[in-house]
């Protein structure tokens, strides 16, 4: 398998990333000018994680976002559904667990908080997916997604439709172990809800308080929200 299509089979998705979990870590740094990393450290300050809370990083892929956000002392459990990706991150000092977004294997109410990055837009059903983490987050728990936008910067946003495809597609072929998988990663950018459109989509999933703030112009947006008190 090289690569998943956008109808996102979730067999496919997960074929696609075991495909290129040997050099994801850096791929995605030279993908991203190594804005990857603040970006990982924005959304671990907006989780703001702390000691004693229990933490579900879902869509961790190698543990990359979750050994971040454990840092302040919080326990954090990676969970993916590739076990390539999880593989190659059993480096990180962190609990991990092969779960699919969409079929959790957590008692209702389990985690403090729930938190995904960069993994949302490969769920083959956001909304359903949305509204199982509900269910595993305890009621006033958080929810907190770290995602690719729509630039608010017009000049930006022209640069990035423009380019960002070909870009992707010429740097994934230097930098990955399955260069498809980035023309894959290209489009399912393009296809993605812009920010007021994934709040929407959020808070019809069940959750409460939908907010967002944009990081380097909006070509990342990390969303916020709360699971309502019972
Ligand atoms: C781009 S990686 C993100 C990894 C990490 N969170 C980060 O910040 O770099 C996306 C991950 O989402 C995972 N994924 C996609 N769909 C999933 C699903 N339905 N359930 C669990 N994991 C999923 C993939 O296996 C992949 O490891």
């Amino acid at each position: 398998m090289s690569r998943a299509s956008l109808d996102k089979d979730p067999q496919e998705v997960a074929a696609m990333f075991d495909g290129v979990a040997s050099r994801y870590d850096r791929a995605n740094s030279v993908m991203t000018f190594g804005f990857d990393r603040r970006w990982r450290s924005a959304t671990a300050r907006v989780l703001d994680a702390r000691p004693g809370e229990k933490v579900l990083d879902l869509a961790a892929g190698t543990a990359v976002s979750t050994s971040e956000y454990a840092r302040n002392g919080a326990w954090c459990l990676a969970a993916d559904f590739s076990l390539g990706m999880l593989r190659n991150g059993v480096h990180r000092a962190v609990p991990m667990v092969a779960a699919d977004a969409l079929h959790l294997p957590f008692a209702d109410g389990s985690f403090d908080a729930a938190t995904i990055s960069f993994g949302i837009r490969n769920f083959v059903d956001t909304k359903a997916a949305l509204v199982e983490i509900a269910r595993v987050v305890r009621p006033g728990g958080r929810l907190v997604i770290c995602e690719v936008s729509t630039p608010t910067f017009a000049p930006i946003r022209f640069l990035h439709a423009k380019f960002l495809r070909r870009a992707t597609t010429l740097l994934g072929r230097f930098s990955s172990s399955n260069p498809d998988a980035y023309t894959y990663l290209a489009e399912s950018m393009a296809a993605w809800p812009d920010q007021r459109a994934l709040a929407r989509i959020i808070a019809d999933a069940g959750w409460a308080g939908v907010e967002w703030m944009n990081l380097t112009f909006g070509v990342v947006a990390i969303h916020r929200a709360t699971k309502p008190s019972l």
